[in-house]
């Protein structure tokens, strides 16, 4: 089944997305984020919102699938819950590329590849020669693109990239050659690599992006609430938007309308934060403790007031018991 194009692999998938399309509901997008993006945190999305947004997770090194490496793997692994779900790989390699997607596609079955395109960490873009730097080398990203298409793996392959490397023209140019290579969606982040995360995303220039391309867009930069994703879609034109740091801390961004206007209780909150723990430790091994999942829990209670004494015990927490502990104290 072909939507905008795109091929669905999965029956129910497909009879999701005809229903936002006769309901001509946009595309919603959780945005790959590494580090923060895995199997526990797009679970509590899940289970705080339901199925209405795409998941698109944290970003996995080509290379590291070829190699094999087990934790490189993992990363790959999700529950039927998170679907639809697109796995987002980086690389420089054209047939690197496709060997690690087969590999993907073959083991875990996603609904789609993306192509990480937009990486400003100089890890990704001059050691690899991948991410943002593909924005500079359009003929590699291009064979990346066609090379994955080639290879009818059966499911979309996208492309997550900004508005330029130094100047938010050269997406004008850019955004075209992916989509003649065959890319069946792009999502682009308005900033250049330059920018990195300064200033405020240009959803104009992802407007003028839309005018040019017949597959769809998703628009992606500081939406962090209701107004923001009907403002962005209102300005950019796009099929749909994607939503990065506002998630993070935040699943209820990505509840409907009615349900987002009802705010969402401290209770509740600590319900949430819990919840994700447990999923946390289930995931990574109870022996690794809470240490890696401080970087969510300050931002579950972000803006909160009077929390900043207990800000101190939060990023010390090691185990559930110890978090119960600090969560009582938060009134
Ligand atoms: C912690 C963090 C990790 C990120 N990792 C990725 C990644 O793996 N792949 C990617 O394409 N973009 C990555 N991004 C960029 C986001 O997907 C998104 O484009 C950016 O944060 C802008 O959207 P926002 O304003 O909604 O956060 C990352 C951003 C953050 C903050």
């Amino acid at each position: 089944m072909y939507y905008y194009g795109i091929y669905y692999s999965n029956d129910k998938i497909i009879k999701q997305i005809m229903s936002w399309i006769q309901n001509k509901k946009p595309i919603i997008a959780l945005a790959p984020m590494a580090d923060m993006t895995d199997s526990p945190f797009c679970r509590i999305c899940r289970e705080v919102a339901g199925k209405n947004f795409v998941i698109f997770r944290e970003m996995i090194s080509a290379e590291a699938i070829i190699r094999g490496n087990e934790k490189t793997l993992k990363m790959c692994e999700f529950e039927e819950i998170e679907r639809p779900i697109v796995i987002q790989i980086f690389g420089s390699d054209p047939n690197k590329m496709v060997q690690a997607a087969k590999i993907i596609v073959e083991k875990y079955h996603p609904d789609g590849i993306d192509i990480n395109m937009g990486c400003p960490v100089p890890k990704i873009t001059k050691k690899n020669l991948a991410g943002a730097s593909l924005m500079q080398d359009h003929e590699r990203a291009v064979n990346i693109v066609k090379a994955l298409k080639n290879a009818n793996l059966g499911i979309p392959i996208s492309v997550k990239t900004r508005l330029g490397w130094g100047s938010d023209e050269e997406i004008l140019e850019f955004a075209p050659k992916l989509e003649r290579a065959g890319a069946d969606l792009i999502s682009i982040h308005g900033r250049t690599k330059i920018q990195g995360y300064s200033g405020k995303a240009n959803w104009e220039k992802i407007r003028k992006v839309k005018k040019l391309l017949k597959i769809p867009l998703i628009a992606n930069g500081d939406i962090n609430s209701k107004e923001d994703i009907e403002k962005c879609l209102k300005i950019t034109q796009a099929e749909g938007i994607m939503i990065g740091r506002g998630a993070l801390g935040n699943p209820w961004i990505f509840l409907n309308n009615k349900e987002l206007q009802t705010k969402h209780n401290i209770n509740e909150i600590k319900k949430v934060v819990l919840n994700h723990a447990q999923l946390h430790l289930e995931h990574y091994g109870e022996q690794f403790g809470l240490k890696t999942f401080r970087k969510h829990l300050l931002l579950y209670f972000k803006g909160l007031s009077g929390i900043k004494d207990l800000k101190k015990e939060l990023v010390k927490v090691n185990t559930k018991e110890d978090l119960k502990n600090v969560l009582q104290k938060i009134r």
